[in-house]
């Protein structure tokens, strides 16, 4: 949440912060805002709303010119998503300015002292003690006074701070916020992710939770709290710039949509080999999958894929749930992480809870050298490229692709399989990416479904067994970019409680492709047209009977219900795009969401 981007360089500051933060944007867009560094002053500028709101501002009241300069996109924590609360935010004497990413837990202690020292606050924000308290310590040296803040502060944060006192230099820092320090020619960026910086430069350094770093024309410096010098580390970054593009497509997510099979394809050519290499702990009990959201719902489908071939117990929990409860951990518990992002502050603690007690963790990741990767002893990469538009689409299958193949080489070398099934089940597991392509294909299809249900007022989907978490998925998806309520239930228990719900006003999306229980679907799909529920059925090709109960029917190539979630996932993030779309809201940017929840 809230994306942050700074540039020190030979190039006027102002547009390459502005094409920073649009790349950003996806991380928070409640406000956004800029500071330059020009003339012996600081210049902000902000504006509630999304970053063209800011464009319009400076338009107004123009910048003056600036080679160095920070930049933020503000998903609002603390204080309304207005002006004043927007970053940067700058000192009393307005010399020193402050971007930040994450939440400083104990801001209201220290607050109320620099009050009582003489300091005026004129925001809401946990943000604004972090520039009154760099103003506090400043004695001429900005990365000592950094340093100094830093240390009495307990929370989460990535920070930029320039100083109209040391016009050459931005300082930087993070503690479990993500943070890159990036270098171009001439120029060197700050970012809270990579695809802010990927039109100048390649090379990266993932700042370490409490390094600092300082960056000014003549180079980069990267230190401890101690303030002690750490050597330099630079990656390099192999992500192609287009992915960060939307290619033509109205939208981030339809595209995210239609890069799946490609996405699918590409894991299982890469992802396999890494995964046939793996070799599992000798001895594993059980499995724990933590995660929040869609990857949590990735987490349930694996539960089913590892149950069932593996013959190990599995749980999975929310990554929230878990880090604060006691759970039943130990050595011989594998634990498998999942995150888009790797960044989610949730899944992060879960994941070190873990192995404090004594697990291994794996985590299933899709964002290289993110927090989490740094964290687990070994990650399957999903390899589906940036994932922009908030709502989870390529992730979401890429996490399900690792999970099958994790699954089928746990079951294999646990000898619960044979070699010829193991080589059976990859073998489907291949044919998958085509009949991805062949959903696409219907596109028109769903969107006319879409079209006329989107006035709904609410939505229920049931699915069973292992289509039960695609269900939940469904509902997580619609309700998020369509705003309309819709819950995700297992169909068995509609019976227990949501069959109250059904009359003519609910939409009842009913995942009912081929399988050994779809009698039982059927039965459920008739109680739901004997109280007038209005139907949408995703169902197998080849089943003609199915239109004689339900109106509207979306198609999914004929597979084993054991991969069907692979197929279901496409047709039900289509009518949830569709929906929205026919709704006019914003899909890439939802109300409300930010794409990694960077805070608890
Ligand atoms: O980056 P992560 O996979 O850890 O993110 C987890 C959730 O925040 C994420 O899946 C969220 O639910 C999405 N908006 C769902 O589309």
């Amino acid at each position: 949440m809230c994306g942050i981007v700074g540039y020190i360089g030979n190039k006027e500051a102002l547009p390459v912060l502005v094409s920073g933060l649009r790349r950003l944007e996806y991380r928070g867009y409640d406000s956004a805002g800029i500071a330059v560094v020009s003339g012996g002053r600081v210049h902000v500028r902000k504006a509630p709303g999304k970053i063209d709101a800011l464009i319009q501002s400076i338009k107004q009241d123009p910048a003056p010119q600036s080679f160095l300069g920070i930049a933020h996109t503000r998903w609002a924590t603390h204080g309304a998503p207005n002006k004043i609360n927007s970053h940067p935010h700058l000192s009393c004497d307005k010399k020193i300015s402050v971007v930040h990413n994450g939440i400083i837990e104990n801001y209201m202690k220290l607050k109320n002292a620099l009050i009582k020292e003489g300091h005026k606050f004129v925001s809401e924000t946990d943000t604004e003690v972090l520039v009154h308290l760099i103003e506090k310590y400043y004695r001429g040296d900005l990365k000592a006074a950094v340093i100094a803040a830093l240390r009495l502060v307990e929370g989460s944060f990535a920070i930029g701070v320039v100083s109209s006192d040391e016009p050459d230099k931005i300082v930087a820092a993070r503690q479990d916020s993500p943070l890159i320090v990036a270098q171009g020619k001439d120029s060197y960026f700050i970012a809270s992710d990579v695809p802010a910086i990927l039109e100048h430069c390649r090379r990266v350094i993932y700042l370490k939770d409490r390094q600092v770093a300082v960056l000014s024309q003549g180079g980069v410096g990267i230190y401890d709290l101690n303030n002690r010098k750490v050597a330099l580390k630079f990656d390099k970054v192999t992500m192609d710039a287009q992915c960060a593009q939307k290619d033509g497509f109205a939208h981030f997510m339809l595209k995210e949509i239609h890069e799946q099979p490609r996405v699918l394809k590409r894991l299982i050519a890469a992802g396999l080999k890494e995964i046939t290499a793996f070799e599992f702990p000798k001895k594993i009990s059980n499995v724990v999958v933590v995660a929040c959201g869609t990857a949590y719902h990735a987490g349930l489908v694996g539960k089913y894929i590892i149950e069932l071939l593996a013959r190990l117990p599995v749980w999975v929990d929310l990554s929230s749930e878990f880090r604060y409860r006691d759970p039943i951990i130990t050595k011989d518990t594998l634990v498998i992480a999942v995150s888009q992002s790797g960044e989610t502050a949730d899944t992060l603690a879960a994941a070190r809870e873990a192995k404090k007690r004594g697990a291994k963790v794996i985590s299933i990741c899709n964002v290289v050298g993110s927090s989490l990767t740094r964290e687990s002893n070994k990650v399957f990469y999903t390899l589906a490229g940036p994932e922009i538009g908030v709502a989870s689409t390529k992730a979401y299958t890429a996490q399900l692709a690792v999970f099958y193949m994790l699954g089928l080489r746990l079951a294999f070398s646990r000898k619960m399989i044979s070699a010829k099934a193991y080589a059976g089940y990859l073998k489907t597991l291949g044919r998958i990416p085509s009949m991805q392509e062949e959903i696409l294909r219907s596109k028109e299809a769903i969107a006319a479904v879409a079209k006329r249900h989107h006035n709904f007022g609410s939505f229920l989907f049931l699915g069973r067994n292992i289509n039960f978490p695609s269900a939940l998925e469904g509902a997580l998806k619609l309700k998020e970019i369509s705003y309309i309520p819709a819950e995700g239930y297992a169909a068995g228990e509609m019976k227990h409680g949501p069959i109250a719900l059904i009359d003519e006003y609910r939409a009842v999306v009913c995942i009912a492709v081929d399988s050994e229980i779809y009698s039982k679907m059927v039965s459920n799909i008739q109680e739901i047209k004997a109280r007038s529920g209005r139907l949408i059925a995703i169902a197998s090709d080849g089943n003609t009977s199915i239109k004689a109960y339900v109106p509207e029917v979306i198609r999914v190539p004929k597979c084993d219900e054991f991969f069907s979630p692979l197929l279901v996932a496409l047709p039900l993030q289509m009518l949830a795009y569709y929906i929205a779309v026919q709704r006019g809201c914003n899909v890439d940017q939802p109300r409300n969401l930010a794409k990694s929840v960077t805070v608890e």
